[in-house]
């Protein structure tokens, strides 16, 4: 984030990425915001989409606790080795390459995390994540997120017309390293591969915004259509989403907290040197409603 852009008004010192989402909120500690800071906190997220907070000293409680005033936090899905949580704490899921006694000891490994949203595959998807960055490599790793409320505008009118009122199958059988998740028979059918059904377009039920809303592409599905047309629109629609002005990437530094909305964003992670440690905690707090 630049040093010249615009406080956005208000107690908390917050700061627009100038891309196509995000802002830095300086100088807090998430640990002791009052009650006034974090309604203003929360009224810059879904303004913005994704906050990013530096400088945090977050034990594996603290995160639980500030995670939990946005509200109820989802269990972590199982990691790829089976392991559900970190001692006691089933919120907490582990980003991790690194390998301890011959054991992962988080999930996604070292490789491109693909464009998704989290956890979509589910009825009841997470309405935010927040991610805090533990260890970091010295290069690769970013994460970038797409605003994607502005790719729905983006959509020319034709587009938009003939994905009104479809649902679109967000694919449970990959995560977005690519791994299979634990307990899954993998298909490339993806009209037999499991998941849940979305709309297409999710008015945001805060904000009550339209968004496009894609998920994950691989065996992705549009409910209704042949398989090669389902593919086609697919394709012309994800043709809309790595606009470089509707991103914003976050180059992480320790004690980095970044939250988004799961509702409205997506986002995906570069790869990184394997020989580099990153370890990463994410919580992720339940959404209210279904996608509508
Ligand atoms: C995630 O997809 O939730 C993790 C992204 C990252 O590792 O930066």
């Amino acid at each position: 984030m630049s040093d010249h852009d615009q406080r956005t008004g208000g107690h908390l010192d917050v700061r627009a990425s100038g891309g196509g989402l995000g802002a830095e909120v300086r100088d807090i500690d998430l640990r002791t915001l009052d009650d006034d800071a974090f309604a203003e906190l929360h009224a810059a997220w879904l303004e913005n989409l994704v906050l990013l907070v530096r400088s945090q000293h977050l034990a594996p409680a603290d995160l639980i606790a500030f995670s939990r005033r946005l509200g109820a936090l989802d269990h972590a899905p199982v990691q790829e080795t089976g392991r559900r949580f970190v001692g006691n704490m089933p919120e907490l899921y582990v980003v991790s390459n690194v390998v301890e006694n011959g054991a992962p000891i988080g999930s996604l490994g070292n490789g491109e995390a693909v464009w998704h949203t989290d956890m979509s595959y589910i009825e009841h998807p997470p309405k935010a994540s927040a991610l805090y960055a533990l260890e970091v490599p010295p290069t690769g790793g970013n994460t970038s997120f797409v605003n994607m409320y502005a790719v729905y505008d983006s959509l020319p009118e034709t587009l938009k017309r003939r994905i009104a009122g479809r649902r679109v199958k967000h694919d449970g059988t990959y995560n977005s390293g690519g791994y299979v998740r634990q307990g899954v028979v993998p298909s490339d059918d993806p009209r037999e591969a499991p998941g849940a059904l979305h709309p297409l377009v999710y008015t945001h039920p805060e904000t009550g915004r339209p968004a496009l809303y894609l998920g994950r592409r691989r065996n992705a599905y549009v409910e209704g259509l042949e398989l090669a047309e389902s593919e086609a629109l697919l394709d012309a629609l994800w043709g809309y989403v790595d606009q470089a002005a509707l991103t914003w990437t976050n180059v992480w530094q320790v004690g980095d907290l970044v939250l988004w909305d799961n509702r409205c964003t997506m986002h995906r992670r570069d790869p990184f040197d394997p020989d580099t440690r990153r370890v990463m905690h994410r919580t992720q707090i339940k959404g209210e409603s279904r996608p509508a």
